[in-house]
């Protein structure tokens, strides 16, 4: 009997010690978890840029020049300018496109289309060798621009 009181005890002992470490393993978790954690304070402004700065991404975009280069692409261009994305076909003749000067070529064009305003609608639509636009993005207030500037008005 007293022996298997004792082995109880013991038993009781051992079991109380292993609670009580696990207990104390849980707080010393939970103080690390804090010290290492934000809690609830907000991240300071300077800490938080560092770990912004460390979890962003290699080879970032370059952005510092951005707005100026958008501002500098959306300078309006002059005719002339514009006039470079349809010189290839239209100094050339190439696929039979009318020359740039060619006023009597563009005065028969323009009477059967219907004056400017024709020639200009059927610039941005295409017409046979020609893409919509030229083959360009450009407006339908440079393409009005650029169709003048063509045609010699
Ligand atoms: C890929 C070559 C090519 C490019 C680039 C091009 N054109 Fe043309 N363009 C043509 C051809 C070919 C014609 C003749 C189409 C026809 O009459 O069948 C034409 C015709 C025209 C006409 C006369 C349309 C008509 O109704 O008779 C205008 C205006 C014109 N182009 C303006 C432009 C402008 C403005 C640009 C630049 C934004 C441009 N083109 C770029 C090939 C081109």
């Amino acid at each position: 009997m007293s022996q298997s009181s004792s082995s109880d005890s013991t038993f009781v002992k051992l079991f109380a010690m292993v609670i009580g470490v696990l207990v104390l393993f849980t707080f010393a978790i939970y103080f690390m978890a804090n010290m290492v954690g934000t809690g609830d304070k907000p991240m300071d402004e300077f800490k938080r840029q560092v770990l912004i700065d460390r979890v962003a991404p290699a080879g970032a975009v370059r952005t510092g020049d951005t707005v100026e280069a958008v501002v500098v692409a959306a300078a309006p261009k002059t005719p002339a300018e514009l006039y470079n994305m349809c010189s290839a076909c239209h100094d050339s003749g190439a696929a039979n496109a009318p020359l740039k000067g060619d006023a009597a070529g563009w005065e028969a064009r323009s009477a059967a289309a219907g004056g400017i305003d024709g020639l200009i609608a059927s610039a941005i639509a295409g017409k046979g060798g020609m893409p919509a636009r030229g083959g360009t993005a450009f407006s339908d207030e440079e393409m009005a621009e650029v169709v003048k500037f063509l045609v010699g008005q």
